[in-house]
């Protein structure tokens, strides 16, 4: 029988990789914690209605990218793509709207695009989402791009690159889109096949073709900043001038209008050359109109998602950095000594100390390369002579020096590990 194996683009997160990422999203929970972003955690399928009005019809992740099926010739439903539209859903349904505040939450998760699988671009991929909910202030835009920043050096990285732009609103947008449509009717042989359907239905759509062709022909006409209405210029520049009082450095990138078609006003990317093609890390902006689109009153968000397997590639350290090694390793030998370690590891796991034991009862030459695999700082080596005198050997793997430790009692011994190992309290969860 042909072995199986997962679906292209879709990627097993190995336990070797796994700490790496326990450690980054341990500081995304902390940061957020300290902009008081709370945490929603929302379903992976959802009606394929929400993403069709929310996403909109005409963009790639809608028209090419979704995985979409009918359930039982029920419904059609669909894996989500993204979370804003559904984090904007369960807004609404669970009427968390107060007037005048507010809401932020985060979610942290897989989502799902067809599309196609090159390095740094998954099937199913991970996101790390943030959404700001009910203020318009354009201090609202630049706190959370601040934050957005602190978050991504705190995880240690450097070399970003910040982008940002305004993308207007629905009373300043259209009449750009209908000068880049007439201006591009022109050249519509010069667009590839995609483009001259976009020019169609989506000529926004345009800027985002990574043809060079395409590129080639949209260089030369205005960008939305010429378009933009006094509203949105005013808080275009007030974003700016609070980013600058934050002391955050950016980039105006006229030219980007991001995938989805939800975005009023300010929009953002950050990207890194290091990277390459899918250069990437994280992209957001505001989205005024989105409640309204999926049935709800009129509610003002921002938000931003960063794509974790991106994140993870560029946070410093080998994955062997961040794997959870045991405290202590005991090495047990006879019936006696392994009824005693057994009992033993129990009680210091249950007291914070990571404690691992063979029990197989081999040789002590091979309960030690045992440890030294398991990466144990210290081994306690236990025998009958061991369990009569009440002492036994701890050995610090790295040194190879030796000190005797009393081992008459299980509390002695747990107070002594502590203060070799540095104090763990009791119940910790590994977590850095
Ligand atoms: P997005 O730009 O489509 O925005 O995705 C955000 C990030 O997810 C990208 O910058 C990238 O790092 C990562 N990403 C996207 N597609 C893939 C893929 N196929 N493989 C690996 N990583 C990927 C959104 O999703 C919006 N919902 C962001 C947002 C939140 N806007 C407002 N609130």
């Amino acid at each position: 029988m042909t072995k199986l194996t997962a679906i292209r683009g879709f990627k097993d997160i190995l336990p070797r990789e796994t700490g790496k990422w326990q450690h980054v999203e341990a500081i995304a929970r902390q940061v957020f914690a300290g902009y008081g972003i709370h945490e929603i955690k929302i379903p992976l399928l959802e009606k394929t209605e929400l993403f069709k009005r929310g996403i909109g019809e005409t963009t790639d992740i809608v028209e090419k990218e979704m995985y979409t099926f009918l359930d039982r010739g029920d419904e059609y439903l669909t894996l989500r793509p993204e979370a804003t539209a559904s984090v904007i859903r369960a807004y609404l349904e669970h009427s968390m709207h107060q007037p005048d505040s507010l809401t932020k939450l985060y979610t942290i998760g897989p989502m799902f695009r067809r599309e196609r699988p090159q390095k740094g671009r998954f099937r199913q991929f991970h996101q790390i989402n943030v959404e700001y909910i009910g203020l318009k202030d354009p201090r609202i835009d630049s706190e959370l791009i601040a934050m957005l920043m602190h978050f991504l050096s705190a995880t240690g990285l450097t070399g970003l690159r910040l982008e940002i732009n305004s993308l207007g609103c629905p009373r300043c947008r259209p009449a750009f889109r209908d000068n880049v449509k007439r201006l591009l009717q022109d050249k519509k042989d010069t667009l590839c096949a995609d483009c001259q359907r976009r020019l169609e239905t989506n000529p926004l759509r345009i800027f985002d073709c990574k043809k060079e062709s395409c590129q080639e022909s949209i260089a030369g006409i205005p960008t939305i900043l010429e378009y933009i209405c006094d509203d949105c210029s005013d808080h275009f520049e007030k974003v700016k001038n609070y980013l600058a009082l934050l002391g955050v450095a950016y980039t105006i990138n006229a030219r980007m209008v991001r995938g989805l078609d939800y975005y009023t006003q300010t929009a953002f990317e950050i990207t890194t050359e290091s990277l390459g093609a899918q250069n990437a890390v994280a992209g957001g902006g505001r989205y005024d109109g989105l409640t309204q689109i999926l049935g709800g009153p009129e509610i003002p968000g921002i938000g931003f998602a960063i794509g974790l397997e991106r994140l993870i590639s560029l946070v410093p350290g080998n994955y062997e950095d961040f794997v959870q090694s045991p405290h202590l390793f005991i090495a047990a030998l006879g019936e006696r000594a392994q009824e005693f370690a057994f009992r033993l590891c129990d009680a210091l796991r249950k007291a914070g100390i990571r404690s691992e034991m063979d029990v197989s009862d081999r040789s002590l030459k091979s309960q030690m390369k045992r440890s030294d695999r398991c990466n144990c700082p210290h081994t306690l080596i236990i025998g009958e002579r061991e369990l009569d005198d009440g002492t036994a050997p701890l050995r610090d793997m790295t040194t190879k020096e030796q000190e005797l430790l009393d081992i008459g009692s299980t509390d002695g011994i747990v107070s002594a590990l502590l203060a070799r190992i540095g104090q763990v309290p009791a119940g910790d969860t590994g977590e850095r």
